[in-house]
């Protein structure tokens, strides 16, 4: 074992707990004491300058024969000048840097090292927010545990992700990255990607810690630019864009991400209100807090101090614990506290929540411990993993619409397999997908081909994603013509989504509609196969298309996912975690709406609505078809009155009618007629993913208490009110059942 010679002369405390393994039930438990006394004993030896370094986190790069580190960073490792790294990996390259720390620097604390593995790291899963259209918490757990031990085969120990931000905004590029438009499904999405990232413990060191991000609100910008100005009133943010944070939290994330934002005038990397007060304070969290790529020198920019030195003194002294890549704690952060503007006990804080989770992980009794060659060469791309990916894949699919085409028949002899994203590959992985390439996916026409091995394939680009040049259209529209049915993938370049990638306008890119109407109007059977990470505004396509499946960009797996779904070896039963709009004229678009004083009402001309649309979405949130159908009976409840603090039971008899087995998520929504202040026309507050035989009925039950009618009150108190409520289940959040219930004192 890695013996820490100086540490160990020093402190014998600190040497004599580190062997035993501690396992810890939930790791957002406070944190077994027996560190706190090591981690003082690590305190105690440090000068301010290595206390500085522990909140100093640099990036490595990526040149052309692999990983590298600019020469000064790697002295400022041996400096203690740098307590951690991100975009290192690979076990060869990260046991080097650590040599560096562990044998090199007078204090020898191991690095940590840190990887955004959003959706998977080798091996990559559906983009985030296909995944949520899943609604499948145990698959998307599992994407998650995937990625951890792939990530950890790697020699990393640090996730950014999950990212947990709530978005209603389909031109941020962003939103393809969290769980969508809803609080409820967007919590239980951010807790199970916590347990599947950090497991029970780092014992067997392939789980990583997870860090929950962009805190907070980062995915309201307005008008949908990256990285623009949030502002929104507390209680909008308490009650829609604050609780996924606090699940993931909860579930006992180490580690939190500002964001870059503002929010009420304030960026999120200066804000003592989020950092100290609700993180903290309210939530309780011990782990650290570290912040995105250099907000704090953006706070210059955002004009809430005039210098860099400020910025940090903002940041240090609101909660913030690790510098990510600004330098500006290096920089600065020393003559801060000589000034006697940061305290020094406010350093010593944030070092003692890093050397902490450094503890937890293990890295001081084996810094090596996440370097195993063996095991990387093993887990990364296994064929386990595939399997795992293949089947998130084909759960993250929505059926749009379907005029009988879908499923297709097996004995087709002639296929039409076209349209710019047809054979492509580099796409496939969607934005932030760790260290995927495109040459580990499998193509739609490679899963195609492989499923129907012995059937004629044709097949055409027809356009490119951007640009307007049509000549490729003829050969599509004849390959068409040939066939017995076309399968046409067309949507974004996986650079149209993730960071620094908003969109005006979310209309299907270049010619590819026109590409569609041309196959469409050859008559012959199409399916449109969408690939792509926002919601997209397509009315022509999604009243004219014969079929349209939403698959968003599905990862290693791709190919064979969407070919289980094409042919029927799979029956669809996505449905939309986010609303898809008529037009980028309507955003934002979301379920949970409120009344207004003049709700739309055909018969008069003042009320809210459009003149050139309807107010409806195109897809509603919870929206799916499957290839079998399902039919909801009322909504039971066990009483209709019932008290405050009671539980309410809710039942509904649903049964497939279809000639298929098939899966349903069904939805539970509640609605709180009068309060204090208005309350949303519909809220999810439960939901259960079924699967019927063909012809079976089942009765779903959920129970309600009282925190699922509870809301930010006029005080501003979480609780419920007594008073009448609407009930609602159903298949998609446009089509519910509702039973009134009284709740009483
Ligand atoms: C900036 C992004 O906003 C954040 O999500 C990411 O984790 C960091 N860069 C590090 O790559």
């Amino acid at each position: 074992m890695f013996q820490l010679k100086t540490l160990a002369l020093l402190s014998p405390l600190l040497f004599a707990g580190i062997c035993t393994p501690v396992l810890r039930e939930r790791l957002a438990q406070a944190p077994p004491p027996a560190f706190d006394h090591q981690v003082d004993s690590v305190l105690a030896l440090m000068t301010l300058d290595e206390k500085i370094g522990q909140m100093t986190l640099f990036t490595t790069d990526w040149g052309s024969t692999g990983p590298t580190i600019r020469e000064g960073y790697k002295e400022d490792l041996r400096q203690g000048r740098c307590g951690a790294l991100f975009n290192s990996q690979g076990v060869a390259f990260t046991r080097e840097l650590q040599r560096i720390a562990v044998e090199e620097s007078r204090l020898k604390i191991p690095l940590l090292f840190g990887f955004d593995v959003i959706h998977g790291y080798k091996t990559i899963f559906p983009i985030p927010l296909g995944e949520a259209a899943s609604w499948d918490l145990a698959a998307i757990e599992k994407s998650a545990s995937t990625a951890a031990a792939e990530a950890a085969a790697a020699g990393l120990h640090w996730t950014f992700a999950p990212m947990v931000d709530i978005s209603r905004e389909p031109r941020w590029g962003r939103v393809m990255e969290g769980a969508g438009e809803d609080t409820y499904l967007g919590s239980l999405v951010a807790r199970a990607r916590v347990r599947g990232f950090q497991g029970k413990n780092f014992d067997n060191a392939d789980k990583i810690l997870a860090c929950v991000k962009h805190y907070a609100a980062y995915g309201a910008p307005l008008a949908g630019r990256d990285y623009a100005t949030v502002d929104m009133s507390e209680r909008m943010f308490r009650e829609v864009y604050l609780p996924p944070y606090h699940a993931a939290v909860d579930e006992g994330a180490r580690t939190v991400m500002t964001s870059f934002n503002e929010l009420d005038g304030v960026p999120a990397t200066g804000n003592s209100w989020l950092l100290d007060g609700i993180l903290r304070k309210e939530w309780g969290f011990t782990g650290f807090v570290v912040t995105d790529y250099t907000s704090i020198n953006e706070m210059v920019n955002h004009g809430i101090v005039a210098n860099e030195k400020e910025a940090g003194e903002l940041a240090a002294n609101a909660g913030v614990d690790m510098d990510m890549q600004g330098a500006v704690f290096q920089n600065y952060l020393e003559k801060s506290v000589a000034g006697g503007q940061v305290k020094e006990a406010q350093i010593d804080e944030a070092v003692r929540r890093i050397l902490r989770v450094k503890f937890e992980l293990g890295l001081f009794a084996d810094p090596y411990k996440y370097c195993n060659e063996e095991r990387e060469r093993k887990v990364i791309l296994s064929k386990e993993n595939q399997d795992a990916a293949r089947d998130v894949a084909r759960k993250s699919i929505v059926l749009l619409r379907n005029e009988g085409v879908l499923p297709l028949n097996k004995n087709l002899k002639t296929l039409a397999v076209v349209g710019p994203l047809a054979a492509d590959k580099d796409n496939l992985t969607g934005a932030w997908s760790g260290s995927g390439e495109g040459r580990h996916c499998v193509s739609l026409l490679e899963g195609i081909k492989s499923k129907l091995p012995g059937a004629n394939i044709l097949t055409a680009k027809g356009c490119d994603i951007e640009g307007t040049d049509r000549s490729g259209f003829a050969e599509a529209v004849e390959a068409a013509r040939q066939a017995g049915a076309v399968i046409v993938a067309v949507g974004e370049s996986r650079d149209m989504t993730g960071e620094a990638a908003a969109r005006a306008g979310i209309t299907l890119p270049g010619v590819q509609e026109e590409l569609v109407r041309q196959l469409v109007a050859t008559g012959k059977p199409v399916v449109v196969v969408l690939m792509n990470g926002r919601p997209l505004a397509i009315p022509w396509l999604a009243e004219n298309a014969p079929a349209l499946l939403e698959t968003w960009w599905l990862g290693t797996q791709a190919g064979n996912a969407i070919a289980d779904v094409l042919f029927g070896d799979y029956n669809p039963a996505g449905k939309l975690p986010i609303t898809f709009p008529r037009s980028v004229g309507q955003v934002p678009i979301f379920y949970s709406e409120k009344n207004t004083g003049r709700p739309f009402n055909p018969a008069s001309k003042w009320t809210s609505k459009y003149l050139d649309l309807p107010n409806s979405p195109q897809f509603p949130f919870g929206f799916g078809l499957s290839y079998t159908t399902f039919s909801y009976g009322e909504t039971k409840v066990d009483k209709k009155t019932f008290r405050r603090g009671e539980p309410l039971h809710v039942s509904v008899s649903v049964t497939n009618t279809g000639s298929r087995d098939g899966e349903e998520v069904v939805q539970l929504y509640v609605r709180d007629l009068v309060g204090s202040v208005t309350r949303p026309v519909k809220e999810l507050k439960g939901f259960q993913k079924i699967s019927l035989k063909a012809g079976e009925q089942r009765e779903v039950k959920f129970t309600l208490t009282e925190n699922d009618f509870a809301f930010f009150t006029r005080p501003m108190k979480f609780g419920a009110e007594p008073g009448e409520f609407d009930v609602m289940v159903g298949g998609s959040s446009d089509n519910v059942k509702m039973v009134r219930v009284r709740m009483e004192e």
